[in-house]
């Protein structure tokens, strides 16, 4: 039994598995096929935060795979202190095929993945988001037609988004140079960690926006403010004033580059309407990928 808390319980040969499972079925629904893998499923969604994508990507994915959705807050599930996390495994991994979380610590998933019985799939965390950059890795090759050597240039807050993105282009054979301010970059315990898993990748840090954008193939930028740190939020926009994604930007980027966005966006902040509606930006085929990603992961980790 598989789970998928972080990337790094993947290996290149797995993702490009779940990639290549993700496009077939993509490419089946686009013709109106659905095959019903996975009649009969249960999906067990235990969330901590808000979302829209994930959690109805994840369950209109089971849904369209015949299978079917049951969805959990964390007060609901008990994890208030109701009982212990072990046991809220066991119990609730004994209905469920399969489970996606969301929540603020990372260790919480982890921990429960090692209670339960059916698998586990982290649906963001404060440190990682591996489906949203699985979907991303989809959106990058779809769109490209490659992966290997694609220069993604991050320009924003080295947040869950960015580790998640940082492992995936070690594993994808990809560039990634990240543009922060000083205070919000990587952390060196977390590229000490990838660099042990990855040795021949480097993350590129910079401090410009204008120089991680200038030989980019992918411009993309993720919130100032993530969920939990709302209380930061006015800090984190002064600091990170340098740091939008605006027509000005993307003119020193070059003219073919793509703008991405992990979504939802605060148009306005890090990014301006002009370049999320713009000819250059794909979010909006990254925002269906999900969904698209949700059914090829979901078969694989269930072996259909
Ligand atoms: N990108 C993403 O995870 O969006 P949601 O927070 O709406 O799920
Ligand atoms: N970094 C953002 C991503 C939202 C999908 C957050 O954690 O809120």
């Amino acid at each position: 039994m598989k789970h998928l808390t972080s990337l790094y319980d993947l290996n290149p040969s797995d993702l490009s598995d779940i990639l290549a499972r993700a496009t077939d079925l993509k490419a089946l629904f686009k013709k109106g096929e659905r095959p019903p893998l996975l009649q009969g499923r249960v999906l067990a969604q235990l969330f901590e935060k808000p979302s829209l994508r994930t959690r109805n990507s994840f369950e209109a994915a089971m849904i369209h795979l015949g299978g079917s959705g049951i969805f959990l807050t964390t007060a609901e599930a008990g994890l208030n202190g109701r009982e212990s996390l072990p046991d809220i495994a066991k119990v609730l991994s004994s209905f469920s095929d399969v489970i996606t979380m969301r929540t603020y610590s990372h260790q919480l998933i982890v921990d429960f993945a090692k209670h339960s019985c059916c698998p586990v799939i982290n649906g963001l965390s404060d440190e990682r988001h591996p489906c949203q950059a699985l979907t991303d890795l989809l959106t990058i090759q779809e769109t490209l037609g490659t992966l290997q050597d694609v220069h993604l240039a991050f320009v924003g807050d080295g947040n869950n988004v960015a580790m998640s993105l940082a492992i995936a282009s070690a594993m994808a054979g990809m560039k990634m140079t990240l543009a922060a301010p000083k205070g919000f970059e990587l952390s060196n315990a977390f590229l000490k960690e990838l660099t042990k898993r990855y040795p021949q990748h480097r993350v590129h840090q910079v401090h410009s926006a204008a120089a991680a954008v200038k030989s980019a193939d992918i411009v993309y930028t993720d919130v100032w403010a993530s969920m939990g740190q709302e209380e930061d939020a006015v800090r984190r926009m002064q600091a990170f004033t340098e740091f939008q994604v605006n027509e000005e930007l993307m003119k020193t980027a070059p003219k073919d580059a793509k703008f991405m966005h992990d979504l939802p966006a605060k148009r306005g902040l890090e990014v301006t309407d002009g370049v999320m509606d713009g000819s250059q930006s794909i979010v909006f085929q990254q925002a269906e990928n999900r969904m698209h990603l949700a059914r090829g992961l979901f078969a694989w980790i269930l072996g259909k």
